[in-house]
């Protein structure tokens, strides 16, 4: 299991001047980034949007949308360096606590079947597989599907 490290991770609303920093380590880590546009549409549409520091450094951040007894993650991600040290752990408890603060009794998200890491980290916290998107992301070659995951609070 990974181990937290040293530095306590602190989480906090994410605000417009860190979107030059999200949107530079999202291009890093993503082959098909969200632009610059679909995280400022998110903080105006009022999205809850995260970003996690460890000593004040912005490692990683995420968005969640909750309405309706129905919490969606959109997008969870942790910096390439800061990877494989139990932050990206950390940073879905914490997105699962907002879920459970905003009344949400299911959270749900898309992953790409490809992403291994992801995958690992969502089955182990107790997301279940609920449907299949056919074609749902970019890629390389064509399109890939989504798998729908489903964590009941
Ligand atoms: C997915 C991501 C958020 C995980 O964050 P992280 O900080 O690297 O993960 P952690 O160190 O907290 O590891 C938590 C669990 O994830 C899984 N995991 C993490 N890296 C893994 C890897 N390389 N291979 C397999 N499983 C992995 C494991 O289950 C791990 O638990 P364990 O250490 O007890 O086995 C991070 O890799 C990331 O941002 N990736 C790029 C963006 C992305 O794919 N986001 C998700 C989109 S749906």
């Amino acid at each position: 299991m990974s181990a937290l490290p040293n530095y306590a991770p602190a989480c906090r609303p994410m605000r417009p001047e860190d979107l030059d920093r999200v949107c530079a380590i999202e291009r890093r880590i993503y082959a098909f980034p969200w632009s610059q546009g679909n995280f400022a549409d998110s903080l105006t549409a009022g999205y809850l949007c995260t970003v996690m520091e460890c000593a004040g450094t912005l490692v990683g951040y995420g968005v969640l949308t909750s309405a309706a007894g129905e919490a969606h993650l959109l997008n969870l991600s942790i910096d390439a360096p800061w990877q494989g040290q139990g932050l990206g752990r950390a940073l879905l408890m914490y997105h699962i606590d907002l879920a459970r603060s905003h009344d949400a009794r299911i959270v749900l998200l898309e992953v790409r079947p490809s992403n291994a890491a992801a995958r690992a980290l969502y089955e182990r916290a107790g997301f279940e597989r609920i449907a299949l998107r056919r074609g749902y992301y970019p890629a390389e070659h064509g399109r890939e599907d989504a798998l729908v995951l489903v964590l009941r609070l």
